[in-house]
């Protein structure tokens, strides 16, 4: 399998070069495999009425990790989510419930302390707000975005820069000249999404990260990107974790994040929390079985004569098993809205089997754990705010076309 370095990869136009076609099959055979592990658990299912101890097992679950997660949010006064769902008018922002779900877990920790950020793709300039407003106001965002128009977001707490996220020397020049002495802690990648551009930006980008940093990769809509995106970032990130630089990487539907090694100078490191009584078993097979007796809970995959889980091997084959949390089958409310700016539209995912059972996996060197849901998830995006700037970069009051 190849091994991507920085500068290798960069060789390549397309991470997709480096997918063999007995790696796509491998991938096809692994994500067949997760697939009818997954049809043989049975689902979750919306509680109406709590019946019997197996519920109130369930309900105490469900309240001991948001007695967690409240615990991790505990120093701060919103949340990714709050600020979302309560940002009515003014500059738009869309994204998805479930990230918004792990920006909260992996980022309001670092609430209130001095954090640099970059967005690639700033479009309509809400997500700045977001940022701004919950992680506070020593937090400097940097907005990179490929339309012009987006640089009137540029204030004292932003900065705006054009340019391409394809492009190796753009993220050279944004290091070099426009990062405050080159240290940022987070990249939220919400760009144009195709996998050259997401690959080109996790190898330009994840090294040059502070310790401890972050990097988020959006909207990977579709089991198609495992092939065209997650292989080859396997293969990135599996050398990275060679060289002792990943902590941890962590699977949602539609995103990945990964946590840097090491230690910030300016935040503390907020671990990920999970129950406290998760059940551990040794191999997919029993993984699967283990999660209908553990809705709300979580899995804990650990293997020893498996080797580190971080590398390249390991992760394609994860990454690859769990395939169908990227299964994309949504509709519009109202229909046709998400072609057109208005104000009122939410896209609401129908879930895969996968979907309905896991909320994300979590991957460590010695254990990979997955989070199983309580009940089938609401995944959806609902449009906030009434002032667009169009791909186009025109400006758009809420009513006309992106
Ligand atoms: C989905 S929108 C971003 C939405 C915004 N982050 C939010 O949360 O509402 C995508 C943005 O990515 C920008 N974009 C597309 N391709 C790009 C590229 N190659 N480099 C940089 N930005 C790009 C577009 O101009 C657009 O503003």
């Amino acid at each position: 399998m190849a091994v991507f370095t920085p500068q290798n990869f960069m060789d390549s136009e397309k991470g997709l070069l480096h997918t063999s076609q007995a790696e796509i099959q491998k991938f096809l055979d692994e994500q067949k495999q997760g697939m009818s592990l997954a049809a043989k658990v049975p689902l979750p299912k919306a509680v109406n009425a709590p019946v019997g101890a197996n519920v109130i097992n369930m309900a105490a679950k469900v309240a001991n990790q948001t007695m967690v997660a409240n615990q991790t949010m505990a120093a701060k006064d919103l949340s990714f989510m709050g600020w979302y769902n309560s940002h009515a008018s003014g500059r738009g922002i869309w994204k998805w419930s479930n990230a918004l779900d792990a920006y909260d877990r992996h980022f309001a920790g670092l609430s209130g302390y001095e954090v640099n950020m970059a967005e690639v793709g700033v479009q309509s300039g809400g997500s700045i707000l977001m940022w701004e407003a919950v992680i506070g106001k020593k937090c400097h965002v940097y907005g990179l975005d490929i339309n012009p128009a987006c640089t009137k977001f540029s204030n004292t707490q932003t900065t705006i820069a054009i340019g391409d996220q394809a492009e190796p020397a753009m993220w050279k020049h944004l290091f070099d000249n426009v990062v405050n002495k080159g240290e940022l802690d987070i990249l939220v990648d919400d760009g144009g999404h195709e996998p050259h551009q997401m690959l080109t930006t996790l190898a330009e980008v994840f090294y040059r990260l502070t310790p401890g940093g972050f990097i988020a990769l959006e909207d990977i809509h579709g089991q198609h990107y495992v092939p065209s995106f997650f292989t080859p970032a396997a293969n990135y990130l599996g050398y990275m974790a060679e060289k002792g630089d990943v902590e941890s990487i962590h699977v949602y539907p539609y995103l990945l994040v990964v946590r840097k090694s090491g230690e910030n100078k300016r935040f503390p490191g907020t671990p990920v929390q999970f129950a406290s009584d998760s059940t551990v078993v040794p191999d997919f097979e029993k993984l699967w079985e283990a999660m209908k007796k553990n809705y709300g809970g979580a899995v804990v995959l650990k293997n020893e004569d498996w080797g580190p889980f971080l590398t390249a091997q390991g992760l394609t084959n994860f990454f690859a098993h769990f395939a169908d949390l990227h299964a994309y089958d949504y509709y519009a409310t109202p229909t046709g809205c998400e072609h057109t700016a208005a104000a009122v539209c939410c896209n609401t995912i129908n879930n895969s089997p996968t979907q309905t059972l896991i909320k994300g996996i979590h991957i460590f060197n010695d254990r990979m754990v997955a989070e199983v849901n309580a009940m089938p998830p609401v995944i959806k995006a609902d449009r906030k705010g009434t002032e667009w700037i169009s791909y186009s970069g025109e400006f758009i009051q809420s009513g006309g076309m992106i």
